[in-house]
């Protein structure tokens, strides 16, 4: 006789109060916790001097982080988890202190997720098109470093020598070109951004002493002729702001300007065919509902297909980072 599993409501009461988990992480890194743990702050008294907190308040975070495993409890007393030493203590290249925080300014708006998932006027532009140059940079100062670990793992797995010009749609901080340029001695690259973003991207290009090699032309990808001399084209991490229509469209016109023989590269937060998960990707496609627009989670087989639709061979599917971004790539024929 098969025992029925017995319900209870500790996985759904986990789900109702997962913003507590977030919440705890964002003010660790706001407030420097990882930092002065590393530096040799192991007790509370010590941590609550370091971040200037109540001590009362210090035991509250840190007990939160060490039942997340963000901290771990050895005899010498509190030291980060592996992957927080790595990537969350400040003054390390690696920090990405800034990409916790990414997501923060939507925070108020996740409270409203109910109101703006009523909304029946969806827009096709993301919020990022109507930001000013300060809200750009902004922007961009938090993915930069998240983005230059993305383009250096590009560079790893992706061979562009004998490529002369690679074309990144979406391009953002410009670091998969800045990290392609340095890369690939013969390579130029372009940036193409809208307007905001292509004026923040010319900063990051000159303060990586690139400007001689990698632009930043302004533009809108979904409206916008694209330059027709590149033979690599790259769009990563905006594929959940656009709904199917669109980016198909967008792959088909980056088909069409690339040089015979030229190659695709599409990095992206995909759904697995069977759209089962991962929650990573359909937390970013979910996320688009806070702007009210089209945007979407694609599946990898969704995103095959816009790729063999525009005319690209050789399609195939690789994991970029496991679980949480897939690199979709084709070759237009010779
Ligand atoms: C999350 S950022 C990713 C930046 C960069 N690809 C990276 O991986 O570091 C998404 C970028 O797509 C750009 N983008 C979104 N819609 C666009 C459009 N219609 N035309 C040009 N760029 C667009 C945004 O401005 C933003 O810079």
């Amino acid at each position: 006789m098969t025992q029925e599993k017995k319900l209870d409501t500790a996985r759904l009461q986990a789900y109702a109060q997962a913003y507590g988990q977030s919440a705890a992480l964002m003010s660790a890194v706001e407030l420097g916790l990882f930092t002065a743990i590393s530096e040799g702050a192991g007790s509370i008294p010590a941590i609550a001097e370091a971040l200037e907190i109540h001590p009362v308040n210090a035991e509250r975070l840190v007990t939160m982080c060490v039942a997340l495993d963000l901290i771990e409890i050895q005899d010498s007393g509190f030291v980060n988890a592996p992957d927080v030493d790595r990537f969350l203590v400040q003054g390390s290249h690696r920090y990405a202190g800034d990409w916790m925080l990414f997501t923060k300014p939507a925070w108020n708006e996740w409270g409203r997720l109910t109101d703006h998932l009523r909304a029946t006027d969806l827009r096709l532009l993301p919020d990022i098109a109507g930001y000013t140059v300060e809200q750009a940079r902004a922007y961009h100062e938090a993915t930069y470093s998240i983005g230059m670990g993305a383009a250096r793992r590009f560079a790893r797995q992706v061979d562009l020598s004998g490529r002369s010009k690679l074309l990144d749609l979406g391009g953002g901080s410009g670091a998969y070109c800045i990290v392609a340029a340095d890369t690939w001695p013969d390579l130029r690259a372009v940036v193409f951004d809208l307007p905001p973003v292509a004026e923040v991207a010319r900063e990051f290009i000159a303060e990586n002493g690139v400007s001689d090699r990698v632009e930043a032309i302004a533009g809108d990808f979904t409206a916008d002729p694209f330059p027709n001399d590149a033979d690599v084209v790259v769009m990563a991490s905006n594929l959940p702001m656009y709904g199917p229509e669109m980016i198909a469209k967008v792959i088909a016109k980056a088909h069409d300007a690339l040089l015979p023989g030229g190659e695709m590269h599409l990095i992206g937060e995909t759904l697995n065919d069977d759209r089962r998960g991962p929650v990573s990707a359909a937390f970013w496609g979910l996320g688009q509902a806070l702007s009210e627009t089209t945007g979407m989670a694609h599946s990898e087989v969704d995103c095959v297909g816009y790729f063999e639709t525009a005319g690209f061979r050789g399609v195939a599917v690789q994991p970029f980072v496991e679980g949480v971004l897939t690199r979709i790539t084709g070759f237009k024929a010779a």
